[in-house]
């Protein structure tokens, strides 16, 4: 790591604040991590700005001298794109966690990228209004990393990914340059749309501040099943169904045996039925009126279906979701995952789900496959544990296949650095020209993550 010079630590300080110049080694390894421990940097510092200028200033310096930085929100992502793998500084947006009153007329509200999006959550829901991403590090999750990383989560089947939320971006550009577009206006055609190329771009053109978010209706009465199947191939036949006869479907997840025994075995908790199934689906269904009856009825017309749990009040919902929200937490405690998040045509996802395991074994033998996702949209989290975690060759087979299926590398995770030696699988040479266009006329000096999607120059 090239030592920082003290010129530039005293010029973001007199930006920010000395105290929000962090340097402490102890401190900082913290921002250096991320949450699997897979990724691990190092950085002179972290500058942790409390306002929109103060980044604009940061930016601009840094830019000016060439120091690279890398925008940190929660630092929940998993691709090794929210870390300072290369050295640079760690710009946090943490700070940054105001979220204005919600508009009652608008259903919308701008939240500072800090804010976490339970903190939105919360905003919404007192305002009667509910934010239609919802995701496991909700509690940890910032609106500025869901919107640089486009997340997806939960709720993707009914209300989209984040992109679909995103009315407007208040950013700093490579540039140095603010951009504030926060009016919210739900049709707005004038021009390129750089909320909607900034939201997924990685931290790789500009540093989110603000955005403006659509917030949906709620739904009070809400019933959750975990539905025992035969299956992969039963259990994406049964999410088609369901989605087909209950309108109001808003999570339709997967999980299978062996991860299903693990997360009751590292969380404690006790099977959901007296025998196990080779496969699991939880669905939740979200409406005005009370959906019980629809659900036990569209449950009914699924002809394979082993067994069935149904929860209606939120304790036992919760306690059916924490079989499927345990598996990130299971499965880290075995060590560092390599965790693929990929995308499949829903015609090839039951294949994929059912080859993958020999093909990881055919490269890794000692290791373990672990499978759950987000069944309606295609996407399978696969997680190898037992694989050092610098060796890619798990990593290589897997997203290598997932494109032979016709799939993507990236559902919702994005490329970050951990899969930009893949990129190619799924981007064209003129798709990679354009984005190098791009990313040239928006951070010249490429100082804003200059290892995610684009190799280092
Ligand atoms: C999930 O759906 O569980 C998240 O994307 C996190 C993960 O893949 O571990
Ligand atoms: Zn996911």
């Amino acid at each position: 790591m090239r030592p920082l010079d003290p010129a530039l630590l005293g010029e973001l300080g007199a930006i920010v604040g000395a105290d929000q110049v962090v340097v402490d080694p102890d401190i900082v390894a913290s921002y250096a991590v991320d949450w699997t421990g897979r990724f691990q940097g190092e950085t002179p510092a972290v500058v942790r700005p409390g306002n929109l200028d103060q980044v604009a200033a940061v930016v601009d310096v840094c830019r000016g001298r060439e120091v690279a930085l890398v925008p940190q929100g929660g630092n929940t992502g998993l691709v090794g794109g929210g870390v300072p793998l290369g050295g640079e500084i760690v710009l946090s947006l943490r700070r940054l966690s105001a979220i204005g009153e919600v508009d009652p007329l608008a259903g919308q509200l701008t939240a500072g990228a800090g804010a976490t999006v339970a903190d939105v959550h919360r905003a919404a829901t007192a305002a009667g209004w509910v934010y239609g991403v919802d995701l496991g590090s909700r509690d940890s999750a910032t609106v500025g990393g869901t919107v640089a990383t486009n997340a997806g989560g939960l709720h993707v089947l009914r209300h989209g990914a984040t992109r679909a939320q995103v009315m407007g971006i208040e950013a700093v550009l490579g540039t140095g340059a603010t951009i504030s577009h926060l009016g919210g206006l739900v049709k707005d055609n004038t021009g390129y749309d750089l909320a909607g190329l900034i939201c997924g771009s990685e931290g790789t053109l500009a540093v989110v501040t603000a955005a403006r978010l659509r917030l949906v209706p709620p739904s009070p009465h809400q019933v959750a099943a975990l539905i025992a199947l035969p299956g992969p191939a039963s259990a994406v036949r049964a999410a088609t169904g369901l989605r087909r006869s209950l309108p109001e479907l808003q999570a339709a997840e997967c999980f299978f045996d062996a991860g299903l025994a693990l997360v009751c075995e590292t969380l404690g908790l006790a099977p959901p039925f007296a025998d196990r199934h080779p496969a699991y689906l939880l669905i939740e269904v979200a409406g005005q009126e009370d959906p019980t009856e629809a659900t036990a009825e569209a449950l009914a017309s699924i002809a394979e279906v082993a067994d069935v749990a149904v929860a209606t009040d939120p304790a036992r919902r919760a306690q059916l979701w924490r079989y499927r929200e345990g598996h990130t937490e299971a499965v880290n405690s075995l060590g560092q995952p390599h965790k693929m998040d990929v995308t499949l045509p829903a015609a090839a996802l039951a294949s994929f789900i059912e080859e993958v395991p020999d093909a990881v074994r055919r490269v890794a033998p000692h290791a373990a496959t672990w499978l759950w996702g987000h069944v309606a949209d295609g996407n399978v989290h696969v997680n190898v544990t037992g694989v050092a975690p610098r060796d890619d060759a798990v990593d290589d087979q897997v997203l290598t296949m997932a494109a032979s299926f016709g799939g993507s590398i990236s559902a919702e995770h994005g490329i970050g650095t951990a899969k930009r030696r893949w990129l190619h699988l799924n981007r064209s040479p003129a798709e990679m020209a354009a984005f190098g266009a791009i990313k040239q006329a928006l951070d010249p000096a490429g100082v804003l993550n200059p290892g995610v999607l684009f190799s280092p120059v």
